[in-house]
């Protein structure tokens, strides 16, 4: 017969908390807090690397069904909500004081969330790239088989990967006569033109000079055109300033685009809920980064590192999809939108699994 408790392998779970200020003769209260609520962050981590990687794996495939695409949206809004629950569940650490924190923080050297394989796992699951690291030996403070553990959890594609696959065998962007970046394109040119307009007509009633936004509008612009030419879309990508295939970048306009065709719906919901993911790993490095400079100032971390200064840059610089979100800047609104041709149009309203 199960038993609740033999389910849950409860004394496993509640045996597994060994304050190190008790070993020192030095009991600490807030120990049990602290080691209570990071095996609170690394079982909710288990659980979105299950989500994760079931999301993988739908996606990695030739043809993904329509079916699928709104299960892996299903467990991506789940991840979504256990990392909101993360970024709030700070607070509650928050509750202990830096100097009570200072009472047992000697003992735990060198130990340090830098060794969370889970941790490391996420990120190169969700995949950042290796140039964006800040720190390029991150795996240097783990033991040796954590690093194997990390290596073989990390060897199949990432979510990125997945995500760009998918996004390049998008239908319906061209028929024989028909190419959704050409009529686009168009789009862009003649609402930065109208942009152009009322910039001149503004700088003209108010006597001041048009030209530093007219030129900002033209970068604008040069970088709009970048995407749609195949040459200077590699630049981009040889520069690291895109990271993205060109298809895959003109299905993200594409789906953006026309969203509220019900074929697209849910393939924006996902993309969404992609760029909700990313930003919400930023959150939880931004909210660790406050509660860690609460806490310990300015002082450089128990795992060596710089401590704050290395925490934030990681929360601005350790971006996974932000070509996704960069493409924002050029997105038009839907009343000036290219009008689909009546063929695709008809074929977006319906779901056909066999497209
Ligand atoms: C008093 C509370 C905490 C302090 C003072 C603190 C401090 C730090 C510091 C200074 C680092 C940078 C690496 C180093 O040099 O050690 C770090 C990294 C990290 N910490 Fe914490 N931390 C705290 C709580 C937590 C909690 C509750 C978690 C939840 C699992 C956590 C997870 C991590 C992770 C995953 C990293 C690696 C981040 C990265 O390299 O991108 N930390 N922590």
């Amino acid at each position: 017969m199960v038993y609740y408790a033999d389910y849950l392998q409860l004394d496993k779970i509640l045996d597994a908390q060994a304050l190190e200020s008790d070993k020192h003769g030095a009991h600490a209260h807030e120990e049990l807090l602290f080691i209570v609520t990071h095996q609170a962050f690394e079982l909710w981590f288990k659980q979105v690397l299950a989500e994760v990687a079931s999301v993988i794996s739908m996606l990695d495939s030739d043809y993904v069904a329509e079916a699928d695409l709104a299960l892996c949206l299903h467990r991506l809004r789940r991840v979504n909500r256990i990392m909101e629950l993360l970024c709030d569940q700070f607070t509650i650490l928050e509750t202990m004081t830096p100097s009570e924190f200072m009472d047992f923080r000697a003992f735990l050297n060198p130990a340090s969330g830098f060794q969370s394989m889970q941790w490391r796992i996420l990120e190169r699951t969700m995949g950042l790239a290796q140039d964006r690291r800040v720190l390029q030996h991150y795996t240097d403070a783990l033991r040796q088989e954590h690093r194997a553990e990390l290596d073989r959890a990390t060897s199949g594609p990432t979510l990125f990967d997945v995500v760009t696959r998918w996004l390049e065998k998008i239908p319906f962007m061209h028929t024989s006569d028909y190419a959704f970046w050409t009529e686009y394109r168009a789009a862009v040119h003649r609402m930065l033109d109208n942009d152009r307009a009322e910039v001149r007509i503004l700088a003209e009633a108010e006597h001041r000079d048009p030209d530093p936004a007219l030129r900002q509008i033209d970068a604008n612009q040069a970088g709009f055109d970048a995407l749609f030419e195949a040459d200077r879309y590699a630049e981009l990508i040889a520069h690291g300033s895109r990271r993205m295939s060109q298809t895959a970048t003109l299905a993200v306009l594409f789906i953006s685009t026309y969203q509220r065709y019900p074929l697209l719906q849910i393939p924006y919901q996902f993309l969404d809920a992609i760029v909700e993911l990313d930003r919400l790993v930023s959150v939880w490095r931004y909210r660790h980064t406050m509660m860690v400079s609460r806490m310990i100032g300015m002082r450089v971390g128990t795992g060596g590192s710089s401590g704050h200064d290395y925490l934030m840059k990681t929360t601005m610089l350790q971006r996974v999809f932000d070509d996704i979100t960069s493409l924002s800047s050029y997105l038009v609104p839907s009343a000036v939108a290219p009008e689909l041709p009546r063929e695709i149009a008809t074929r977006l309203q319906f779901v056909n699994e066999s497209q």
